[in-house]
């Protein structure tokens, strides 16, 4: 019989790995909840054109790495790329502006690209993130990557780098695009084929570019930085006082462009030198104008996401155990067919109390019980065979001193209760 694989790019989180995952969902809804942003969930699939619309049409998310396709209906969908268009589009939807006129939401979210798989580069991955929906003011870009750092030193991550720039407003890009084309120009032969296009469309993104001899013929090009508005300025002054206040440690980086187009002002990214080629571990950015583009009144924002995958990969090779693995707290081990309305009875009570309590499915012979206990790592081993019947008692093993006692088995949970195993 034909058997399945999963779809390249994609992975199954198993355990014990799958308690890393809890233990990092758990750490990231406990500091959102500290900086008093609301969690949201957006649809896993939503209209081509959204994201058309709001990340950009000519950016490489959109032009070769979505997920789209025609539904029954004949509607274009595509599986979300990224979250911050689903939660503006659904900010804007749901009048959430009608209730307050600033929103701070958060997210843990499965997202779809068609990169090429590589390590940290998955087609299938998970993103956590933020955006605070209704203020212009620098303050709420420094508390986003306060929170941002604030989630990475909980997870006890080190050696991360954050490198930050303005792009700017529309006014200031425009300007800056000729000077840049001029720049450019002369040498735009020797650019990547990549850089050529961008040439017309959007030339700050060459200076983003990847490839090596373009780094090279980019080391000498004017920096959109000497040439923001005063307002943009200003902004981008504040921003960095208020990063110096709280004692964050940033690099300027005038070429950090940033492969979405929705972004005004602020833009920022976290790199960990512990990955490789994909070494972004979190992004994200000032978006005034993507309200307006998408339908809205006009509503300033700002926001970041982190990539998951490349956050647990990070915390393994610096040997970060997020998820204490701790044993069971009672393993019931039982011999004969009467025992079990007395061992489903332990069972719900000892549950229902809090205790982490498993017991054999297998019928196993006594001995193979005792070694899944081991495995196990059970604190407890309660015995019921014939003699336990008879005695109305369980026979108590402590596996940490291999003592064994007899209790009553309506004592049971006092008996735990002493222990103060919870
Ligand atoms: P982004 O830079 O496209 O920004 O993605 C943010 C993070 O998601 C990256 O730094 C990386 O850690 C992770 N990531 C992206 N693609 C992949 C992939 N194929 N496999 C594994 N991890 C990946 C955004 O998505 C913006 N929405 C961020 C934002 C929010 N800006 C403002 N608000």
């Amino acid at each position: 019989m034909k058997q399945f694989k999963r779809i390249k790019g994609t992975q199954d989180i198993l355990p014990p790995e799958s308690r890393q995952w809890a233990a990092l969902e758990n750490l990231i809804h406990e500091i959102m909840e500290r900086y008093n942003f609301h969690e949201i969930r957006t649809p896993v699939f939503e209209q081509t054109e959204l994201f058309a619309r709001g990340i950009g049409q000519l950016t490489d998310i959109v032009s070769k790495e979505m997920y789209s396709f025609q539904d029954r209906g004949k509607k274009q969908i595509t599986l979300k790329p990224e979250m911050t268009a689903p939660v503006m589009r659904a900010f804007i939807e749901n009048k959430m502006y009608a209730q307050q006129p600033i929103h701070k939401l958060y997210y843990i979210a499965s997202l779809f690209r068609q990169e090429k798989p590589q390590a940290g580069r998955l087609r299938q991955f998970h993103q956590f993130g933020a955006e605070t929906i209704g203020s212009a003011d620098p303050a709420a870009d420094i508390e986003m990557i306060d929170l941002a750092v604030a989630i990475y030193k909980k997870t006890g991550l080190k050696d991360l780098q954050l490198s930050i720039n303005s792009v700017g407003d529309p006014l200031c890009r425009n300007r800056f695009r000729k000077i840049l084309q001029d720049y450019i120009r002369p040498n735009l032969n020797l650019y990547c084929e990549d850089c050529k296009k961008r040439f017309e469309t959007n030339p700050m993104r060459i200076l983003d570019c990847k490839n090596e001899s373009c780094i090279k013929l980019n080391e000498q090009a004017p920096k959109l930085t000497d040439y923001l508005c005063d307002g943009c300025a200003e902004h981008y002054k504040q921003l960095k006082s208020g990063l110096d206040n709280l004692g964050i440690a940033y690099r300027e980086n005038p070429y950090l462009v940033r492969g979405l187009d929705y972004y005004t002002r602020t833009v920022f990214e976290i790199t960990s030198g512990a990955l490789g080629a994909q070494n972004a571990v979190c992004g994200g950015g000032r978006y005034d104008l993507l309200a307006e583009e998408l339908g809205g009144m006009p509503t300033p924002a700002t926001g970041f996401a982190a990539g998951m995958e490349r956050l647990l990969l990070v915390l393994q090779s610096q040997q970060i155990d997020m998820a204490e693995t701790t044993g069971l707290d009672v393993f019931i081990i039982g011999m004969e067919n009467d025992a079990r309305p007395i061992i489903d009875k332990t069972l719900l009570k000892l549950r229902n109390a809090g205790y982490r309590c498993d017991q054999d499915l297998l019928k196993r012979s006594i001995k193979a019980q005792m070694r899944e206990a081991n495995r196990q790592a059970a604190r407890y081993v309660l015995i019921i065979g014939e003699n336990e019947l008879n005695s109305g008692k369980f026979a108590v093993k402590d596996m940490s001193n291999g003592i064994q006692t007899e209790i009553k088995f309506e004592d049971i949970e006092n008996f735990l209760e002493q222990q103060k195993l919870i």
